[in-house]
């Protein structure tokens, strides 16, 4: 059974698209079967992995992109995948094993325009469509935006485990506190809605402290995230296998490079020591998050 994992924080911009494509891309290059969903209107994850000339084609005709599986009987889920998605110059496959779900800017419309239907709400054929997706899948991995409205809800209603990247600064210990709560919300609105195969709410695994200035000391800022961590814990609002992950990722100029590029790092191939350590960031990360999974 695939893992689902959303990386969600109420803070934006603190690295949730870079360290999904990036663990993404570790997990594909263990061997994992990896689909990435973007779930972010914004659609950064599609962009940088289709890079701009792929992607543009499905923004500009408005179908391939998840927001047309919410066009009632239009397109389903599986027909949108872009299998093995990294390609290089001449298209050849760079990355086998890391599939995507592109989103486009369209997917704004469902936070607007579109008209839920109570008996089925947007998340819920979400979740019936995945299902004839997932079990080709060791991973399956969601980029949200920074709050959980409906796009977002997709994702947080299907899968079991969030993780909450964080900056070493006050606004991400807010938005972190912010996640909780809407997460509980969310979950109560929806809890009729789920059943039995899908196993536990997804619930907050792990803090994981991106873009980490060299020598610049992060433990107050830890100290305060372990603490609403542990307040969270007793009150059993986060599950209790939840941690701060060990791994810390470095501020590194490649992971800002790499989107241009169209690469995860793993394949940007450029051997400068500030790469090798993020890249061995990113690794460790990901086998961190493997091993999380045995404690579930
Ligand atoms: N480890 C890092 N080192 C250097 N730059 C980074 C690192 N992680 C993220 N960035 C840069 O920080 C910016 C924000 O990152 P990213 O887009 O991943 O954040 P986000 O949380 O997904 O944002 P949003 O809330 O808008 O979706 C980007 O320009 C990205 O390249
Ligand atoms: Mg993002």
């Amino acid at each position: 059974m695939a893992r689902k994992i959303a990386f969600i924080n109420y803070k934006g911009g603190v690295g949730k698209t870079s360290l999904l494509v990036n663990v993404a891309a570790c997990l594909a290059k263990l061997g994992k079967r990896v689909l990435l969903l973007d779930l972010d209107t914004q659609s950064n994850a599609s962009i940088w992995l289709l890079r701009l000339e792929r992607w543009n084609k499905i923004n500009s005709n408005g179908e391939g992109a998840v927001f047309s599986i919410f066009d009632p009987g239009k397109t389903r889920l599986k027909d949108i995948l872009v299998k093995d998605v990294v390609e290089g110059k001449t298209g050849e496959k760079l990355l086998p094993g890391l599939d995507l779900i592109p989103t486009t800017f369209n997917l704004v419309n469902l936070e607007d325009e579109f008209e839920d239907d109570p008996v089925k709400p947007a998340y819920l054929l979400f979740s019936e469509e995945l299902r004839e997706l997932e079990d080709d899948y060791d991973f399956v991995l969601f980029d949200c935006p920074p709050n959980i409205l409906r796009a977002c809800q997709c994702g947080v209603f299907c899968a079991n485990e969030v993780y909450a990247p964080a900056n070493p600064d006050a606004l991400s210990l807010i938005g972190f506190t912010l996640l909780v709560e809407k997460l509980q919300r969310f979950h109560k609105l929806s809890a009729s809605f789920r059943t039995a195969q899908m196993g536990p709410p997804a619930a907050v695994q792990g803090i994981i402290f991106n873009s980490i200035k060299a020598g610049v000391d992060i433990e107050v800022p830890k100290m305060r995230m372990q603490l609403r961590m542990n307040q969270f814990k007793t009150q059993r609002r986060v599950a209790s296998s939840a941690k701060i992950f060990e791994t810390q990722v470095r501020d590194a100029t490649i992971v800002r490079r790499a989107v241009a590029l169209g690469l995860p790092v793993i394949l940007v191939g450029q051997e400068t020591v500030e790469t090798d350590n993020v890249l061995n960031d990113f690794r460790r990360l990901s086998l961190e998050i493997i091993k999380q999974g045995e404690l579930l």
